[in-house]
């Protein structure tokens, strides 16, 4: 008989037919009469209610059923009596696949802390909480990928190993065959890359944004979706050492398409998650935050502000609110400041632009005042900055001078440069850091929690 994932037994028409389910024992209860298990398989944040009538079965039989073993049962799927569930399957014979001892199966209980589960991170996609978050970021991750292809992008493959750091976002994974107990030395005793398997020193990509740019003045318009790589040691709820990022780049497109853009993309995911994934979003909601559906929705619904962050600092130093980094025209913003203008001040998402160019990368497009870039940060409730993003200077001369100005070394720069030598043409795009769509959906508020592995500093178990 074929098997029935969870997520398809609700179905009315099943009522009243032998099925075959799958799944993992979530508890089992009961008295001398009949036993009730709740099982999981993963398909659907709900259980399937299993009867075990004590006529049919001894209590021996039943006794290696515990939260966490892994079950097949046959039987009849009849209409319940109980609350909380429509339909429950009578069983008629079931197969123990695998054992999890009471004395040892880590998640015998529920409400465990997140903490507590982080460093059990190998078996809670078993839990509730983790079921929802991992299908969550599924949907988000084809809401992405449908979005893109439905407005004309191509999926560009960028590389993970890179031999240059142009983009100067944070300090890089080195990748290396070498021996590092006794790498080679040339003559002045340095170690000797040209032996490397690359023949030169790389690294894991922070950004696939300067390959992007190639695929944009070739293709029209592309976008990325791949895992990014940074080393810099902060350890906040918000920043990851191994995280996905999504990178559009669009040819013939200025800051304001770019803002509008990504406002438009931001929306539909976001609706996409709340019509696609709807009980896991409501279950989040119930466990950590009865306000989620609201933002979610609130969002959706809401014009993005958009404003110059000369506006912005003004706003901020006439706030009369204590931060603890000092605010001033010059300072990066941080996730207090923008956390302030998103949730109290303006009370929807914010995009900021024309930042100085000072604290911003080389590529952006500078502004008539030739202090400013046409940069645009997307700011959220919960989050601070969601998506980070310009228009890029298309002039050979302009941007040369500001990679002379930044001493940024040239020779990893040729090929880039290409670019903005042959067809240059306007052109804009951005990158949303996926898991921090990821946390604004779900309503987590670490995010290690929305991310199956996570890698921060010191923590590569699993
Ligand atoms: O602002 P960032 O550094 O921009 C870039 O890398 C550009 N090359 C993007 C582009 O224009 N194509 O990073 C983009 C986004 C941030 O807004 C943030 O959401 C996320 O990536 N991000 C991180 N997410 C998790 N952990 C980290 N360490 C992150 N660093 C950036
Ligand atoms: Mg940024």
């Amino acid at each position: 008989m074929k098997r029935t994932k969870i997520v398809d037994i609700f179905a009315p028409e099943l009522i009243g037919q032998e099925v075959s389910v799958k799944g993992w024992v979530r508890t089992r209860r009961g008295n001398k009469h009949v036993q009730f298990v709740a099982l999981n398989d993963g398909s659907t944040i709900k259980n399937i209610q299993i009867v075990f009538d004590l006529e049919k079965f001894s209590e021996e039989d039943l006794k290696a059923i515990t939260t966490g073993s892994s079950l097949h049962v046959k039987g009849l799927l009849v209409e319940s009596m109980g609350k909380g569930q429509t339909c429950e399957v009578q069983a008629n014979e079931f197969e123990l696949y695998g054992t999890a001892p009471v004395e040892s199966y880590p998640l015998q209980k529920k409400g465990h802390t997140l903490e507590f589960l982080r460093e059990i991170a190998h078996l809670r996609p078993r839990t509730n909480t983790f079921g929802a978050v991992l299908r969550i970021r599924s949907a988000l991750a084809y809401a992405i990928h449908t979005y893109f292809q439905n407005n004309g992008f191509f999926y560009l493959h960028t590389p993970l190993i890179t031999a240059s750091d142009c983009e100067g976002a944070g300090a890089m994974f080195q990748v290396t065959t070498l021996d590092v107990e006794n790498p080679p030395r040339n003559e002045e005793g340095k170690v000797d890359y040209t032996q490397d398997f690359f023949g030169k020193t790389t690294a894991l990509t922070v950004s696939g944004q300067l390959e992007g740019e190639l695929g944009a003045t070739a293709l029209g318009a592309i976008y990325t979706f791949g895992p990014t790589f940074r080393a810099e040691n902060s350890n906040t709820p918000r920043h990851l050492a191994e995280f996905w990022m999504i990178e559009p780049e669009i040819a013939f497109c200025d800051i304001v398409e770019n803002m509008d853009l990504a406002e438009d993309f931001l929306k539909y995911c976001i609706k996409y998650a709340l019509d696609k994934c709807r009980d896991d979003i409501e279950f989040l909601a119930q466990m950590y935050d009865n306000d989620l559906i609201a933002r979610l929705e609130e969002v959706c619904n809401s014009e993005f502000v958009r404003l110059s962050y000369t506006e912005g600092i003004e706003i901020l130093e006439k706030s009369g609110k204590k931060f603890e980094f000092p605010i001033y025209w010059g300072a990066d913003l941080q996730s207090e400041h923008e956390r302030y203008l998103v949730e109290e001040h303006f009370r929807r998402p914010v995009i900021l632009t024309g930042y100085p160019k000072e604290i911003k990368a080389f590529y952006m497009k500078l502004n008539d005042d030739n202090k400013t870039v046409r940069a645009m940060d997307v700011l959220f409730p919960k989050i601070g900055e969601i998506i980070g993003g310009s228009e890029r200077e298309e002039s050979y001369d302009k941007l040369m001078k500001r990679i002379e100005e930044m001493n940024i070394p040239m020779k990893d720069m040729w090929w880039y440069l290409d670019t903005r030598r042959f067809g240059t043409v306007p052109h804009s795009g951005f990158g949303l850091g996926f898991e921090r769509l990821c946390l604004f959906v779900t309503g987590m508020t670490n995010i290690r929690d929305v991310i199956p592995f996570p890698r921060t500093p010191g923590n590569a178990e699993f």
